[in-house]
């Protein structure tokens, strides 16, 4: 915690969701309308994933946004329950790709149905988005949504090709962060000031909060991979390096440990695996990259907050410093 930072009285949580707590229904009713198909498999796979809970930070954000500036109309439930949908198919091809067994607190989609199924629903549900976002009918918002999409479809490839690779630096680590997971909070936060028509320069600033957020969040989800607890997390620690990932704490501590160390972590990383956690949380921990990492998501909560300085005063906008805090702060 930054004892010089006390000024301003951060919100709690609940007060954030009592402010939009008709607003989340709305988006939770109008998620289970949206997720039925004629298909058995789709919603039963669907609904699993779904209502196996999940922050739902993304249409959190998109909601805040939109009413920060005022915005009285229908088309933010619409749009949070797009960008839940985007963000929950990212989800089930990510524990494709990553090989997980754990979200939410529960077995994977894909290790109960298989890969197939999980990548097939994804497919159901990115493309569901694409029916709803249309019937917005706002070219602007077609083209944020569709252009976030496929960056993150690019983020995702691009870690991939970084996987099993330890020359991997900080600033490829960082565009693939940008990418796979900061450009939907963008697209989020900007979405809710395009729908009340607000000013470029409004919406540059959400949108820039949005970028600076979602890169500190992904900050932490990779620190957490290497020291939160599973159970409260929801999730496997120790995915990361299974995978061969070279997350910001082994970039780090790769760069900064003794010869011995840095031969062990590139083993690590070349060979993916769980055999050798042990062994790379002792040097992750020695190195401090943990605090290292942390100190970057800092900066980009810093930054977010400071362009939120630049948005009208409202209870919203106190939210949207909690949700900064909350997102630095978290444990799962
Ligand atoms: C998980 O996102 C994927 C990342 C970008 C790290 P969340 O942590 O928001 O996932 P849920 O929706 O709360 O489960
Ligand atoms: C986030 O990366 C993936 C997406 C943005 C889809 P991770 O692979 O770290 O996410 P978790 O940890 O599995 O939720
Ligand atoms: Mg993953
Ligand atoms: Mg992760």
């Amino acid at each position: 915690m930054h004892p010089l930072k006390c000024s301003r009285n951060i919100m709690d949580i609940a007060t954030l969701q009592s402010l939009i707590n008709d607003d989340m229904q709305a988006v939770n009713a109008l998620i289970r309308k949206r997720l039925h198909s004629q298909v058995a498999l789709v919603n039963q796979l669907g609904h699993y994933i779904i209502h196996s809970g999940g922050k739902r930070l993304r249409p959190m954000l998109l909601l805040l946004s939109a009413r920060a500036f005022g915005y009285q109309g229908t088309h933010h439930i619409d749009l949070a329950t797009v960008v839940e949908f985007i963000h929950t198919a990212t989800l089930l091809h990510d524990d494709v790709v990553d090989v997980s067994e754990l979200r939410r607190g529960k077995q994977t989609a894909n290790s109960i149905w298989g890969n197939e199924a999980s990548v097939l629903v994804g497919d159901f549900l990115y493309s569901r988005a694409f029916e709803m976002m249309v019937e917005v009918q706002n070219m602007r918002v077609m083209e944020i949504l569709a252009s976030a999409t496929n960056v993150i479809a690019e983020g995702e490839v691009l870690q991939l090709l970084n996987c099993h690779e330890p020359n991997t630096t900080e600033q490829e680590y960082l565009q693939v962060i940008r990418s796979k997971t900061a450009k939907l909070f963008e697209a989020a936060a900007q979405l809710g000031a395009v729908i009340s028509q607000q000013p470029p320069s409004y919406e540059q600033a959400i949108a820039t909060y949005g970028v600076h957020l979602g890169t500190a969040f992904q900050l932490v989800d990779d620190i957490l991979d290497y020291s939160a607890n599973s159970e409260e997390m929801g999730k496997n620690v120790g995915d990361d390096l299974a995978e061969g990932k070279p997350t910001l704490p082994i970039i780090y501590a790769l760069r900064e440990g003794s010869p011995t160390q840095q031969q062990v972590l590139r083993e690590a990383i070349l060979q993916g695996g769980r055999e050798h956690l042990t062994e790379v949380i002792t040097a992750i921990h020695s190195t401090e990259a943990l605090i290292y990492a942390k100190q970057v998501a800092q900066q980009e909560i810093d930054l977010a907050e400071a362009t939120l300085a630049k948005l009208p005063e409202s209870p919203y906008k106190e939210a949207l410093y909690a949700l900064a805090q909350f997102s630095m702060h978290r444990n799962y």
